[in-house]
């Protein structure tokens, strides 16, 4: 595991998308009563920032079609996105939220 620091812990609102950017890779750091959870921060069926859309039930919502990404396994329940969007291992040490960019999780479909 190679983890970078993403962000401040603090800057985090709880089910709320916190863009960030490590090693060049953008991402989304989203804290949920189920855990921390971070994201590829663009959909996977155009280029549009996830972190401009809404959290609800451990799901982050595409803004511009509506797909819903599950933040436990990258992958949509709602068209017209069918493809997953990479989850990278998230940990919290003191007031840092740190991210592993470069082993992201792999799932299966839901
Ligand atoms: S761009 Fe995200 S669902 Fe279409």
């Amino acid at each position: 595991m190679t983890f970078a620091r993403a962000c401040a812990a603090a800057d985090v609102v709880m089910n709320r998308p916190r863009a960030a950017t490590v090693g060049g890779v953008p991402v989304v750091v989203i804290s949920t009563d189920e855990g921390w959870f971070c994201i590829h921060d663009e959909c996977s069926h155009a280029e549009v920032m996830l972190s401009d859309g809404d959290v609800e039930d451990c799901h982050i919502e595409c803004y511009m079609h509506g797909s819903r990404f599950n933040l436990r396994t990258g992958w949509p329940d709602q068209l017209p996105a069918t493809m997953p969007v990479p989850i990278y291992p998230i940990s919290i040490e003191g007031d840092d939220v740190l991210v592993d960019i470069a082993h992201p999780y792999h799932f299966e479909e839901n």
